[in-house]
């Protein structure tokens, strides 16, 4: 492992010894909600992130999508391609939930009529505020190309996992993606896909199996993680 690059709330970030475009990314157990504001440990979270990580990110590369996923190197480990992460959260909901309930009113759970990509400014001290288009591009974050490869992308990323997880009997309700830039500026799929950034709800019981048991102190965090990472490695059709 060479240098540390970034901690961040749930991953840090290293430097490979012997490639400069590639770098590992190590999944700790740690979690934060509401920005920090609330924190905690999840046993094995870092394990079983990693793990749903790389069979997504494996999925979505062999259907086409360019992202950044190298190989898993060890059971927290993933040896991915070094971009430069787009400051923007890219959101895509199916599913009426979490700050787009609370912001507009709808109950969660109502289903949307398509598809909606949202965008978020990743910023700490500012909260992560929603932004347009055209903040984006007055902010100087991405052109409106890129803004438009963007859409294209988080949609398709969205039609294949909600294939994935509906062959593997759960929702697909929300997720949030992240992109970025590698030298030639190429944009790839990058940081992680994992219970902590999707909504994902058991098809027949509506069960909640991710992030929100911590955010709202449901209980059985560690089973729905645990839960996640068995119903990724089986077959479709196999998951009950
Ligand atoms: P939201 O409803 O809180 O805006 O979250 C939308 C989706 O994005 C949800 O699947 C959880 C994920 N998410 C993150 O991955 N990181 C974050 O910091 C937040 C707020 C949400
Ligand atoms: N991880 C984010 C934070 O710590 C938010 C979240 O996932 O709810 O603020």
């Amino acid at each position: 492992m060479g240098e540390k690059l970034y901690e961040g709330k749930a991953k840090v970030v290293y430097a490979t010894t012997e490639k400069p475009d590639e770098v590992l990314m190590v999944f700790k157990d740690e979690a934060t909600a509401f920005d920090g504001k609330k924190r905690g440990t999840i046993a094995d979270k870092g394990v079983r992130n990693a793990a749903i990580s790389a069979v997504l990110f494996r999925y979505l590369q062999d259907h086409g999508i360019p992202g950044h996923f190298l190989e898993q190197v060890d059971e927290r480990t993933l040896r991915v391609r070094r971009v430069k992460i787009i400051p923007l959260e890219v959101v895509v909901r199916n599913i009426a939930a979490g700050s787009f309930s609370r912001r507009l009113g709808w109950p969660e759970g109502q289903l949307l009529v398509e598809p909606l990509v949202e965008f978020f400014y990743k910023d700490d001290a500012l909260g992560d505020p929603l932004v347009t288009e055209d903040h984006i591009r007055l902010l100087g974050l991405a052109t409106a190309d890129e803004i438009n490869r963007l859409k294209e992308l988080a949609l398709a990323v969205n039609r294949l996992l909600q294939d994935f997880w509906r062959e593997r009997g759960i929702v697909l309700v929300d997720f949030k993606l992240e992109f970025g830039k590698t030298e030639t500026g190429e944009i790839l799929l990058a940081d992680e896909i994992s219970p902590d950034t999707c909504r994902l709800w058991d098809a027949e019981t509506g069960e909640k199996l991710d992030k929100d048991r911590f955010r709202r102190d449901l209980g059985r965090v560690e089973e729905a993680y645990a839960e996640v990472l068995r119903r990724a490695r089986s077959a479709p059709g196999q998951a009950k």
